[in-house]
């Protein structure tokens, strides 16, 4: 199998998990593709040289990231004919039309999934499976670090320094926090979405952009007595005169899509009259979660990615399956039921984690949710239960997904 030639830009928190990523999955690459992706040179501060590894590749990763030396690169990149992966979003909303048009000229992939909303396949989404839907409106929320402050003060009660602070400590601010904090990574990010949705340019400079540093406590007390969610909100939307896009904290209504969003995560929606409305959500940033995204990329740049091939390690069907179980028994009203039931599923390994009986007449109800075990355990201590003297009829079981929720 001939190796595809990948040189790396950048190996710093994407960059490093990046070449770890690509070094467990290049056989499954392979076996995808027909190509073994393989890295032939790294370009750092102090080590590597750019014409060098350019000469070397079939494909670069950018992930250098900011403006100057990035963009230089990625041109030459484009220019020699080379695929080029990025996840830099400032690059793109400053520069984007001139690289894009740059690659169609030479035929060569200029892929960005990772620069917005990290794992989120949006761009994909967008490009692919809605190319045909005309966009209406696309709000986000595409900044963590933000959405990590106006949860923490929501669920706190703290101030908006606090909360900021605890972000430092958590690693989910950087030391200078104003790019996040001030909106021009948000705006960046819907600059890209923008164009890709309207398939207009759109500059960093066009997005109107107000950040969250001036929300303080009583902004979040507001939305908590109103049952509203605060939240720094992106928007690119189609107008009667043109289109708008914009970043700036906004209410949210307790029903709307990107309401429960909360922590570091972001979510896109989008909205076009022929699919009403669709909400993708995920983690938005994180080295292996953007190599990952990256490394999506790298594979459709090889461009066998529409095969459906064997796994390296096929993994059995199995039939059986471990869950929490909601039971529902209609039983006589006797003493001793419960224990009888409690009894049968023990002897099946279940343990019961609550349990609620309700009498009507000479009848009962026995409703209860289970630790969870093996489906195939759970159906011999329901047969017993049915045969039981005092049961009125077969027992009725429902999967729990998450027993927390109970
Ligand atoms: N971190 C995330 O979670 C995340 C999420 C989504 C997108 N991104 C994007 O991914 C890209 C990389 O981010 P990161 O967090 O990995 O950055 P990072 O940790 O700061 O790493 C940057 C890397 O680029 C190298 N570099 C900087 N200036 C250079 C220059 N002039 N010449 C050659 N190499 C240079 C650094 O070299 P040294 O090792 O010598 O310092 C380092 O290896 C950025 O565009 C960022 O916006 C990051």
């Amino acid at each position: 199998m001939s190796a595809f030639r990948v040189g790396l830009l950048g190996h710093g928190t994407v960059g490093g998990a990046f070449e770890q990523l690509l070094g467990e999955r290049a056989s499954a690459v392979a076996q995808l593709t027909g190509r073994t992706p393989e890295l032939v040179g790294v370009l750092t501060r102090s080590r590597g040289d750019f014409d060098e590894i350019l000469e070397r590749s079939e494909l670069i990763v950018e992930l250098i990231g900011g403006v100057d030396p990035a963009h230089d690169y990625v041109r030459r990149a484009l220019e020699a004919g080379r695929h080029v992966v990025t996840a830099n979003k400032q690059l793109l909303s400053r520069h984007g039309e001139e690289l894009w048009s740059l690659a169609r000229e030479r035929g060569v992939l200029l892929g960005f999934e990772a620069a917005v909303a990290g794992v989120i396949p949006v761009v994909r989404v967008l490009r692919e499976s809605l190319a045909g839907a005309h966009v209406e409106r696309i709000h986000g929320i595409v900044n963590g670090t933000t959405n990590f402050i106006l949860t923490e003060m929501t669920r706190s009660g703290c101030d908006y320094a606090d909360a900021l602070a605890q972000a430092q400590r958590l690693g989910f601010a950087e030391a200078d926090p104003s790019d996040d904090v001030g909106g021009a990574d948000a705006a960046a990010k819907m600059a890209i979405l923008a164009r890709l949705a309207f398939g207009v340019p759109v500059h960093i400079d066009d997005v109107r952009c107000e950040g969250i540093t001036a929300i303080t406590s009583d902004d979040i007390a507001y939305a908590r007595e109103f049952g509203l969610s605060l939240k720094l909100i992106g928007t690119a939307e189609r107008l009667a005169e043109g289109i708008s896009v914009r970043v700036h904290p906004a209410f949210l209504y307790g029903g709307h899509p990107l309401a429960s969003v909360g922590g570091a995560f972001n979510a896109v929606t989008v909205e076009s009259e022929s699919i009403t409305e669709i909400t993708m959500s995920g983690p938005g940033a994180g080295g292996s979660q953007t190599a990952s995204a990256v490394l999506g990329d790298v594979v459709a740049a090889i461009g066998g990615a529409q095969t459906l091939a064997a796994a390296l390690d096929p993994l059995p069907v199995v039939e059986d399956e471990v869950s929490a179980y909601y039971l529902h028994m209609e039983v006589d009203d006797r003493p001793g039921v419960l224990a009888q039931v409690a009894q049968l599923l023990g002897d099946a390994g279940a343990s019961i984690k609550s349990v609620v009986q309700q009498g009507v007449g000479g009848r009962a109800q026995l409703t209860m949710v289970t630790h969870p075990l093996e489906r195939s355990r759970l159906a011999v201590a329901l047969l017993a239960i049915e045969a039981l003297e005092n049961v009125r009829a077969a027992p009725r079981a429902i999967s729990v997904i998450n027993e927390e929720f109970v």
